[in-house]
């Protein structure tokens, strides 16, 4: 018997769904939760009064009605912009979470944002009931507290997301969390590395948005852009920016007088510090004061770095094979709906970003081997357009596509909305 005094006083769902997909499974879905207790809202339409646009009816809704939004994957789904926008916006929540399902297609029909979530199996109608009871047991879970975050960029528009990758350094940053000792070397510090252009601080950015990364710092992460010209005045701000935000003194003079006052903030907070673009090891270790339950993840071109840091160091190289032809898979199919891509908006686009990694490969890799030298630095665009093309393809490879995530995103001069 379904006892809805017991049930905590949640929970409002939004079910996010692209009508040519399969309506009158959303319809059943709906029932079904409303029969479990959730106030459930799965009509757009019925949310879109005259006079008001789309997006803002949709947008309050969400934020101020709804606990979680389900996003009911499939292949138009992963085209709709309306879906796109509703779970994109309900990721910026901080008090909603996502919970992906998959109706139709395969896995790749659930975008990369939001594919490190646990994703419950809907395709086989006979498997329905128990991927119900999981669906449901999963959003009576209550919604964790998650670590604000402190100037992390947002994510490109067509972020293609990279498993793999991430659940790699995902898992990396949450090793020992709960061990309370004083933790060193590799277990503290991670490092993405890899030539410029090719997605490290994209990749951090993703990380540091991830719901079980926020959920691991409640105390906030936070990211510092550092970069090729990193003055002691810069790394002084930077660390005055980071005692205000840890709710310290920041009226300190000198790199040494902080290090004191973050290493005494940093002891008992659980915070993750994002240093993106690092090319000296010594402007990572103006921060590098960590307590037993942060963590440091650090992006650059440089493998010395790590090793001067004694971290993990986990290679980010151009979309590989395995990455890649997912996206072809996407193309139609025989006797099935119509279907493209996710993030890559046609199959032609996929093939473009091919020859273009391939062209990169042939021409540029040998020149990247010298290092990170002002030759190299020309080139970052060149690399970037090629990743670009994959995730922009209706734009092109200008080379504002190549622009450096951490450029204008100093730490302290935002907070994201996290
Ligand atoms: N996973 C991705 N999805 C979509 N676009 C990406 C992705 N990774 C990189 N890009 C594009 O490539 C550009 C360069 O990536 P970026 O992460 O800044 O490179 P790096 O930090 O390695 O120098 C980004 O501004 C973005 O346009
Ligand atoms: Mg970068």
């Amino acid at each position: 018997m379904n006892d809805l005094s017991q049930q905590p006083a949640l929970t409002r769902v939004f079910l996010s769904y692209a009508r040519g997909d399969d309506e009158a499974f959303v319809k059943r879905l709906h029932a079904d939760l409303t029969k479990a207790g959730f106030t459930v809202w799965f009509d757009r339409e019925s949310l879109m009064s005259k006079g008001l646009t789309f997006h803002q009816e949709i947008k309050d809704a969400i934020r101020t009605e709804v606990d979680r939004v389900v996003y009911v994957g499939g292949p138009k789904a992963a085209l709709s912009p309306y879906v796109r926008e509703e779970w994109q916006f309900a990721l910026e929540c901080d008090h909603v979470l996502v919970t992906p399902i998959l109706r139709f297609g395969d896995y790749e029909h659930v975008p990369g944002e939001l594919s490190l979530l646990h994703c419950e199996d809907f395709r086989d109608d006979a498997n329905y009931p128990a991927a119900l009871a999981k669906l449901i047991a999963s959003l009576r879970q209550p919604n964790p507290k998650l670590g604000a975050l402190f100037a992390v960029p947002n994510l490109p528009p067509n972020f293609l997301g990279r498993p793999d990758l991430m659940r790699r350094v995902r898992d990396a940053l949450l090793v020992d969390l709960q061990k309370p000792q004083v933790i060193t070397g590799a277990d503290a510090r991670v490092g993405m590395q890899g030539m410029g252009g090719i997605g490290k601080s994209v990749l951090a950015a993703a990380l540091a948005r991830n719901r079980q990364v926020r959920q691991a710092y409640p105390d906030g992460v936070v990211w510092i852009a550092a970069g090729q010209k990193l003055t002691d005045d810069d790394l002084l701000k930077r660390q005055r920016d980071l005692a205000r935000h840890l709710g310290g003194d920041d009226t300190f003079a000198s790199l040494a007088q902080g290090q004191g006052v973050l290493r005494q903030l940093l002891a008992a907070k659980a915070v993750l510090l994002v240093l993106d673009d690092v090319w000296r090891a010594a402007d990572a270790q103006a921060f590098d004061l960590l307590g037993p339950c942060c963590r440091m993840l650090v992006t650059t071109r440089d493998k010395g770095i790590l090793d001067a840091l004694h971290g993990e160091l986990v290679p980010v190289s151009l979309f590989t094979e395995r990455e890649a032809p997912a996206r072809r898979r996407r193309e139609p199919r025989a006797g099935r709906t119509s279907c493209q891509t996710v993030n890559i908006n046609s199959p032609s686009a996929y093939e473009h970003h091919l020859e273009n990694r391939s062209r990169l490969h042939q021409q540029h890799l040998p020149r990247y081997a010298g290092g990170t030298g002002s030759s190299g630095a020309l080139r970052v665009p060149q690399a970037a357009a090629g990743i670009a093309a994959a995730a922009h393809p209706s734009r092109g490879c200008g080379p504002a596509l190549g622009r450096d995530l951490g450029a204008g995103c100093a730490f302290g001069l935002s907070r994201s909305r996290g």
